[in-house]
């Protein structure tokens, strides 16, 4: 295959330039002039940016156990759909996958799919927050990190002993951080907003609290860990301090945590609910500002499906969480491209080789010998989002008209999505 005319963004090399790919066996052969040069599949990328295959640390699949929401064979459609390549899944599924049955089950099923499908295994047994998993076994399997998302854990003896063994083998523990003492009803921020729905919400606190704890923990143990979906101002603050006494702390944001606010849920209900929820417009700005000093190094979705029928009714007993795979390209480049924020490289930095060095994946670059895992996309393309790939369509993004439409998604040379 030749990819001919792009031009070639690729952040781990900081090359940004017109220039054709050549692809051989899966893998990227040379960058160079392959104009004269005609191949059985050659893809005219003239007007576009060709990037290595996006890479979210973030999503859920849902498979074993609720697959009425997604599965991992169409959450690998709806992620080659959003230029996504390697995905990480997360393990509060139904069992749990705090086993190695369940582990191989899942990854197994992984292998079939047409993206590099990995997954994380929980920390916890049961998400109970009260024994560690094997999580030497659970690696050596083939778990490439541990986290309980969705359930904080209170237990702060237990998280110290996790670190300790994370470190020993060198994989990374990623944390969701919400003290639920500190919580109402999940999902909806505590302020003005909850006020007017009368209802008593999550509090950022919860949030700064716990990332207060595990930045020290991991200051005093050296492991390496990532704050899942940041959404409080404090919180960003936190990381950078943290970061600044050298802790191996890396944070993630969601496309939505930096596009809406907590006045979405006003406008959307249910589909602007998710936890942790949307904050105010000044946490917006300070993670914003944590985007652009790096303080905030990964972009990652937490694509969250959940069906119609889930989403709809009393709003306080909805499940929290949207999908974000399939717009989450296009929210970066309208909600911080286009806007002056961040460049095109610093985006796709956040979006393909710094997830990638978190988990040790040999992915998330364009270098001549890596896998042929590329996006191209128009980036001055827009278009209205309606429909998904997804089996789910919980998102407040529908109705919005979005910056950077998606033209191909190759993942080992092979086109995994075309439009
Ligand atoms: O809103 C959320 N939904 N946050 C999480 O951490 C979990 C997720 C889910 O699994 O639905
Ligand atoms: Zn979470």
């Amino acid at each position: 295959m030749i990819i001919k005319n792009g031009r070639v963004i690729n952040p781990s090399t900081n090359q940004d330039e017109l220039v054709d790919i050549l692809i051989e066996d899966g893998k990227i052969k040379a960058l160079g002039d392959f104009s004269h040069m005609e191949d059985n599949q050659t893809i005219d990328a003239k007007g576009c940016i060709v990037a290595p295959g996006l890479v979210d640390i973030h999503v859920h699949f849902r498979e074993p156990g609720f697959t009425h929401k997604e599965d991992i064979l169409t959450g690998s459609e709806s992620a080659a759909a959003g230029g996504f390549t390697t995905v990480v899944a997360m393990a509060n599924t139904n069992p749990i996958i705090d086993n190695e049955e369940t582990l191989k089950l899942v990854l197994d099923k992984m292998k079939e799919s047409k993206i590099n499908v990995h997954t994380v295994a929980a920390l916890t047994k049961g998400f109970k927050g009260q024994e560690l998993v094997d999580m030497e076994s659970l690696h050596k399997l083939g778990a490439i990190g541990f986290t309980d998302d969705g359930i904080p854990i209170n237990n702060g003896k237990l998280i110290l002993e996790a670190m300790l063994k994370a470190k020993e083998l060198n994989v990374p523990l990623s944390f969701h951080e919400e003290d639920p003492s500190f919580i109402g009803i999940a999902g909806i921020n505590e302020g003005k907003v909850s006020k007017k729905l009368g209802i008593k919400g999550a509090t950022s606190v919860s949030e700064d609290v716990m990332v207060a704890r595990d930045s020290m923990l991991a200051l005093s143990t050296g492991a390496t860990i990532d704050i899942q979906h940041i959404s409080s101002g404090n919180a960003v603050d936190m990381v950078r301090f943290i970061k600044g006494l050298g802790a191996n702390v890396f944070a993630e944001v969601t496309p939505h945590h930096f596009s809406i606010t907590e006045e979405a849920v006003l406008e959307h209900g249910a589909l602007a609910k998710m936890n942790p929820p949307l904050r105010t417009e000044k946490d917006r700005a300070r993670i914003i500002q944590g985007l652009k000093d790096n303080t905030i190094e990964i972009i990652a979705t937490d694509h969250a499906p959940h069906s119609a029928e889930e989403k709809t009714g009393e709003l306080a007993k909805t499940p929290s969480g949207i999908i974000g795979l399939e717009t989450a390209l296009s929210l970066g480049i309208t909600n911080q491209v286009k806007v002056g924020h961040l460049s095109l490289m610093e985006l796709l930095r956040k979006m393909t080789i710094n997830p990638a060095k978190l988990y040790n994946l040999d992915c998330g670059t364009l270098n001549v010998g890596s896998n042929a895992d590329i996006v191209i996309f128009n980036e001055d393309e827009s278009y209205l989002v309606e429909e998904f790939k997804s089996k789910s369509s919980n998102s407040p993004f529908i109705g919005q008209t979005l910056y950077g439409k998606i033209k191909y998604t190759i993942c080992k040379g092979k086109i995994v999505y075309k439009n």
